[in-house]
């Protein structure tokens, strides 16, 4: 794993940024992996601004998100194609039938991930997949003890995890319980994978996926079996693992 460690969240998003722009202006029709949640958002004002300024293009790029909330319809403020048309589809010039998002609403759930799935092989595999990590060390909604083999399917959110992310919602009640999710091994597929981590909340997840385990009660550690994987980690996330 090719580790770079930064000063703060700030230096963390440019450099995330320059690795997307890297890829987009070597291959425009990249196809990008793309997340949600907290840590991306800097890197997604830093797109805004780098397609403002004239740095990228992404009229040919396509994008696959990792995951949505079940339950959920598209236009609902908390659903993650909400989140992705406000953070960064509405501020650069990617083709809107480019991107991916799993239906949280379908009514066939199971034909959803099917189908999603589908969607990586034929779109994809992602040529750089970009990630987030939970506190107990998810990736994707893949919570501890999701199979190493899984592809996208429906998983239970974790307590913790509907905790974390209670801040987006008015109440905890209001968080969804389940979400349709590429699998571990899904993830895998994608060409190159960049990791974000910010903040001492993460440093435990960080420490433990440096020891360089592979075990299914560490989501994350799946990622030491991928031979293109960069973590970009601010220093208060990386401070335990030194
Ligand atoms: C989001 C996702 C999650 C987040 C993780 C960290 O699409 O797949 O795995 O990356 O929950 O979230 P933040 O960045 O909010 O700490």
């Amino acid at each position: 794993m090719n580790i770079i460690v930064t000063k703060d969240y700030k230096e963390l998003s440019k450099k995330a940024c320059e690795y997307i722009e890297e890829q987009v202006k070597g291959k425009p029709n990249s196809v990008l992996g793309l997340a949600t949640g907290s840590t991306p958002l800097g890197t997604y004002q830093e797109l805004e601004e780098g397609y403002r300024s004239g740095s990228a293009d992404y009229q040919d790029v396509y994008s696959l998100n990792l995951d949505e909330y079940v339950g959920l319809d598209k236009i609902d403020p908390q659903s993650y194609h909400f989140f992705m048309n406000k953070h960064l589809f509405h501020s650069i010039n990617i083709d809107p039938d480019h991107t991916y998002i799993p239906n949280g609403k379908a009514s066939d759930l199971a034909y959803e991930c099917e189908r999603y799935e589908q969607l990586i092989e034929e779109i994809g595999p992602p040529d750089l997949q970009l990630l987030g990590i939970g506190q107990n060390g998810h990736i994707g909604f893949n919570e501890p003890g999701t199979s190493f083999d899984s592809e996208t399917h429906i998983i239970d959110l974790s307590a913790s995890t509907r905790e974390a992310n209670a801040r987006f919602f008015n109440s905890i009640e209001e968080v969804p319980h389940q979400a349709v999710t590429m699998g571990i091994k899904s993830i895998l597929k994608s060409k190159k994978i960049v990791l974000l981590a910010s903040g001492e909340e993460k440093a435990e997840a960080i420490k433990r996926l440096l020891r360089g385990e592979q075990d299914e009660s560490f989501p994350a550690s799946a990622l030491n079996k991928h031979d293109h994987v960069t973590l970009i980690v601010d220093e208060p996330a990386y401070k335990q693992a030194k």
